[in-house]
């Protein structure tokens, strides 16, 4: 029996929709016939518009060969374009199906409707020849605006109806050579970068970080070798072979080769060596080790570090641990959360043992992330066992999202790993909630002296927060505020809650006052400490009138 065979042919069909191998946007159009001209080997391109048409000039070595042009899918390009660029042989087809006239080194060809799809197109003699090549066709005006941004990292002189395009390197002279990937590679904070790089960034909030210039020719993609995450990597092709190949027939984005796996890996090489020419660095313990593998020797990371243990991402802030001017890390104690069982309270409380707390000589816990273990200056005395002891309940009460428990003292204890006990009364500690219904937050414990020590957010804070799904801030805040004062009058008693009131109220009038007394009329008299007398009478309006 005979063997069947299959073979690949290209089906001349294919011609009828090469123009839609295009996104057919004006800028698509531009970056073709520029790739071109450059692709001659032309230094200068000018463009030229004239009544709606659009005339590209270039000073390139011309075409010899006038058959390549509707070849699609060869080219006749030099060797070297054909290893550096790997040209696909369909760039001219962006440009069906308008009427295009072409003319190079004494010869001329207009194509146009079937012409572009496998009808004979006539080669006649150029009655004005020119050196280098002229394409000329129909279009949107290609002016300076719509030009320079596919002009301005092409390494060529764009002019466009007279005025020059802006050229800008794409990298500076310090880019380190990639020779076997044919490039050169920088790295380097966003803020390093022109205009006309910001530019690329199809909006502020692209999150691209790699700009890969092809000639002119910008493909970005997202890629993060080291956690510095603001850093930006341009890589710059340099016209030697390369294996990093765009994907056609789009060419917005880069195939994933070997060649691709290879970029990465150079640019996170860059990535660390920018990082240790700049010296200072806070990465994890694991990327530098990482770097010290790549033959990098970094030095270790600044120290990073909060002071205290709890953080407000939410709102509001918790009461805040401060540490001396100065006060050395090393002195600090280092609460880290994955060292031991902790309660749920513990970093709580031990955050408000130093906030609220009276020591000789400070007790600071910081919080420094476990990613950071292995850095000498991680390696500190640590916090080690917290506890609290509470007496005697005076008053509690349902508030907010949890209880808040008034006690007659509240003391709190942390002992560290260097064998020291920090111990001292304070006036707000928290402790799991004490019934349990699932969404109740704490119990918060408070001594009277809280009263006039937080403010009421600080507690706040721990019985919630302020929540998301709720009022504006302002509102909820000011309706727990009512609500802490309710609290705090039951705390002190119905008596006492209104001599606080009255006391407060007429400190607000005077310093200097001596004795203030409040008649049932309105009268309102102050007796001074220098011995003067002021009466103040109700205003008429809010004296009560007989008819009322
Ligand atoms: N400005 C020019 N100067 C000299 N030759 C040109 C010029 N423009 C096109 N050519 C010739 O026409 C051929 C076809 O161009 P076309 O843009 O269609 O494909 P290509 O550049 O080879 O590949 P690509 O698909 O990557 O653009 C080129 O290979 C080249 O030989
Ligand atoms: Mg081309």
């Amino acid at each position: 029996m005979k063997t069947q065979t299959i073979q690949a042919t290209v089906n001349p069909r294919l011609l009828t929709k090469a123009s839609r191998l295009f996104t057919g946007t004006l800028g698509g159009r531009i970056i073709e016939v520029l790739q071109n001209a450059r692709r001659a080997g032309a230094t200068e391109v000018t463009i030229t518009n004239q009544d709606c048409l659009v005339s590209v000039r270039d000073n390139g070595k011309g075409i010899e060969d006038f058959s390549q042009l509707l070849d699609l899918g060869s080219s006749g390009w030099e060797d070297d374009i054909e290893v550096s660029e790997d040209p696909a042989g369909v760039g001219l087809f962006c440009l069906a199906p308008r009427e295009v006239a072409i003319r190079s080194l004494g010869k001329l060809v207009r194509i146009q409707d079937d012409g572009w799809t496998g009808a004979p197109v006539e080669i006649v003699s150029d009655s004005e020849p020119v050196n280098g090549t002229v394409v000329q066709f129909r279009d949107d005006e290609w002016n300076l605006e719509r030009v320079s941004p596919h002009a301005v990292f092409t390494g060529l002189k764009v002019t466009v109806d007279g005025n020059l395009c802006p050229e800008v390197p794409f990298v500076s002279n310090a880019a380190a050579h990639h020779s076997e990937l044919g490039c050169r590679i920088e790295v380097g904070p966003y803020d390093s970068l022109s205009d006309w790089h910001h530019r690329i960034r199809s909006t502020p909030f692209d999150s691209n970080n790699v700009f890969v210039n092809f000639h002119g020719q910008v493909i970005t993609f997202d890629y993060h070798p080291v956690g510095e995450h603001n850093l930006r990597y341009l890589v710059h092709l340099t016209g030697e072979p390369t294996g990093i190949r765009l994907m056609l027939p789009a060419r917005t984005r880069l195939v994933e080769n070997e060649a691709f796996e290879t970029l990465k890996a150079a640019l996170e090489l860059e990535a660390y060596r920018f990082i240790e020419r700049r010296g200072e660095h806070a990465l994890s313990y694991k990327e530098y080790l990482r770097a010290k593998e790549l033959g990098i020797t970094l030095p270790e990371a600044k120290p990073t570090y909060e002071i205290g243990l709890l953080t407000s991402d939410g709102m509001p802030d918790p009461v805040q641990v401060e540490a001396p001017k100065d006060f050395p890390l090393a002195q600090c104690y280092r609460f880290d959360p994955d060292q031991k069982k902790w309660d749920d309270w513990d970093a709580t409380n031990a955050h408000l043992l130093a906030a609220l707390g009276k020591f000789e000589t400070p007790f600071v816990p910081v919080d420094i992330r476990s990613s950071y273990n292995g850095y000498s200056w991680a390696n500190m005395p640590t916090v080690d066992d917290v506890k609290v002891i509470k007496k005697k309940i005076i008053h509690e009460d349902w508030l907010w999202s949890g209880t808040l428990v008034c006690v007659e003292s509240l003391t709190i204890t942390a002992r560290t790993s260097d064998g020291r006990v920090f111990r001292s009364v304070v006036c707000m500690a928290v402790l799991p909630p004490k019934a349990k219904p699932q969404w109740a937050d704490a119990s918060v414990y408070v001594t009277k002296e809280a009263q006039k020590r937080l403010c009421s957010s600080e507690i706040w804070y721990h019985l919630g927060g302020w929540n998301e799904d709720g009022d504006s801030y302002d509102t909820q805040e000011s309706s727990f505020s009512a609500d802490l004062d309710r609290f705090w009058a039951d705390v002190v008693g119905p008596d006492e809650y209104l001599r606080q009131l009255m006391f407060e109220a007429a400190g607000n009038i005077l310093e200097e006052w001596k004795h203030v007394a409040v008649a049932s009329d309105g009268t309102v008299t102050i007796q001074l400490k220098d011995g003067k007398k002021k009466t103040l009478k109700p205003s008429a309006a809010e004296t009560p009138t007989a008819a009322a």
